[in-house]
């Protein structure tokens, strides 16, 4: 078998460093495209060496750009490298456009796609990644998603869930791996170490980027009236180069980079970033990795979104969408600080990515559809019998399978009372509503 992964920023580079480095351990052969979307070495290269994964063997060097040129370059470079390499499976990650592109071209070659953190959804078509994740689960084959909540996204969409695989998120097997290694090795970028981070307290550590808050003067403006007000905290901003460049266009860099708790840093390698949020009092952020990191390390977050598709962080207690509004971030972070119950609460909340086991049960799901022949895309050869689907009360104790044997049935959705809930194969029906239609 012949996987090509696809990757072009930071966070996809991260989340897939656990697949590619599974891969490397299997019969597979593998290959790596990176579209080049990111390209400074602060937010690429580096992430290859801490993450310790092999450099991709193509590059297209699509840089920076509008939309449509970007995803238009990507497109034109990845048919390329997939019309010459014919892999069995092709591997998207996340929201961006490298996923946008990946997908689109992979599926119009009916080469298989694997998309990898399926099923998330802010419900804001707005949002550039919105748009990128929905086309992605469109084009794709199998779904590999990180929560339940994310499975029912898909189920709700029509997605039938004999394609979906709810595998943890693989940034759990990133975290866990490497900040054992962090700790073991201390900090190395230069700005920490000046800093002292291991003498500090209060650490509030900062990351934004999203479009719809760096792009904006007010939002930005009304963010650095809440870092100002905060000058208990000590605040580290590993600045993402969109916001360095979108500050200084705004004139509002200096006024930030002059306030002596603001320590305005390069962008961060892994193990220093991971490190510095372990020893975090709190995290603001638009980032949606680190929304996951801070929970999975037991950080309280705070997050510069009105939404998010990471939903489960905010229902689990472990973070809080506070907008761009200062009231709402200084509240909030004061009360983390002053209050420790309350701290506390957000500390524990559990992590719903999964125990760090992501990459191995994605590659074990690909295997398994690889060996039974199923990752071969070809055109229906039996006429379709069935187009209606139905809804029915189950009043007696049929397991999910059970009932698809007895009535040759898909079931797509269930429904117990409450809540929409995934339909595992044992699960017992007894009482519940199922929405489910007949295959041909
Ligand atoms: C992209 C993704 C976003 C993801 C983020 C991770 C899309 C639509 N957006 O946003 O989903 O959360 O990456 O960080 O795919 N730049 C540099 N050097 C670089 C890369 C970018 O200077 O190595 C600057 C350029 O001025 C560029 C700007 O940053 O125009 C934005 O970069 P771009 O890749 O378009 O989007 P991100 O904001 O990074
Ligand atoms: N990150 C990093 N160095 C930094 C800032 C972030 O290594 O200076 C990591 C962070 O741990 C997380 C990922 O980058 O895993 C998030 O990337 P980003 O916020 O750029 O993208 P998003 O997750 O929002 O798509």
């Amino acid at each position: 078998m012949k996987i090509a992964t696809i990757l072009g920023t930071r966070p996809e580079i991260i989340k897939m460093a656990p697949i590619i480095d599974e891969i490397s351990h299997r019969d597979i052969n593998q290959i790596i495209l990176h579209t080049g979307q990111h390209y400074d070495e602060e937010m690429s290269d580096n992430f290859f060496k801490d993450l310790d994964i092999s450099t991709p063997d193509y590059n297209i060097h699509v840089g920076s750009g509008t939309h449509g040129k970007q995803t238009g370059l990507m497109m034109k470079g990845i048919e390329e490298v997939l019309l010459e390499e014919k892999p069995d499976i092709v591997l998207v990650q996340g929201d961006t456009n490298a996923v946008l592109a990946g997908a689109l071209v992979a599926s119009k070659l009916h080469i298989a796609i694997g998309h990898v953190e399926a099923g998330l959804r802010s419900f804001d078509m707005t949002m550039p990644e919105e748009l990128n994740r929905r086309v992605a689960d469109v084009c794709s084959t199998l779904y590999f998603v990180p929560t339940e909540e994310s499975a029912v996204n898909l189920l709700a969409e029509g997605f039938s869930r004999k394609n979906l695989f709810i595998t943890g998120n693989t940034v759990v097997d990133a975290c866990f791996r490497h900040l054992k290694i962090a700790e073991k090795r201390g900090f190395e970028d230069e700005s920490l170490k000046k800093l002292n981070i291991n003498k500090m307290d209060n650490i509030l550590t900062l990351t934004m980027h999203r479009a719809e808050n760096v792009d904006d003067r007010a939002r930005v403006s009304e963010i650095i009236g809440a870092l100002r007000e905060l000058d208990d905290m000590n605040i580290i901003f590993p600045i993402h180069p969109r916001t360095k460049n979108a500050l200084e266009k705004f004139g509002l860099f200096d006024e930030l980079n002059n306030l002596e708790h603001v320590h305005i840093i390069k962008p961060l390698g892994y193990l220093d970033f991971l490190l510095l949020t372990s020893l975090s009092t709190l995290i603001l952020t638009d980032s949606g990795g680190l929304q996951e990191e801070a929970i999975i390390l037991n950080i309280p977050a705070l997050t510069l979104r009105y939404n998010t598709e990471r939903p489960e962080t905010v229902t689990a207690g472990g973070n809080i969408l506070v907008g761009c509004d200062k009231k709402a971030i200084v509240g909030n972070a004061l009360k983390i600080i002053n209050d420790k119950g309350f701290a506390d609460k957000m500390k524990n909340a559990v992590n719903p990515y999964g125990q760090g086991d992501s990459a191995k049960l994605t590659l074990d799901a690909i295997e398994k559809y690889y060996s039974r022949g199923l990752l071969n895309i070809s055109a229906p050869e039996n006429v379709m019998l069935s187009f209606s689907r139905k809804m029915t009360k189950i009043d007696e104790g049929i397991s999910v399978e059970e009932f698809e044997t007895k009535e040759n049935a898909l079931v797509h959705m269930v429904f117990d009372g409450e809540r929409m809930i995934f339909p595992d194969d044992k699960l017992n029906l007894n009482g519940m509503m199922v929405y489910y239609d007949k295959r041909e």
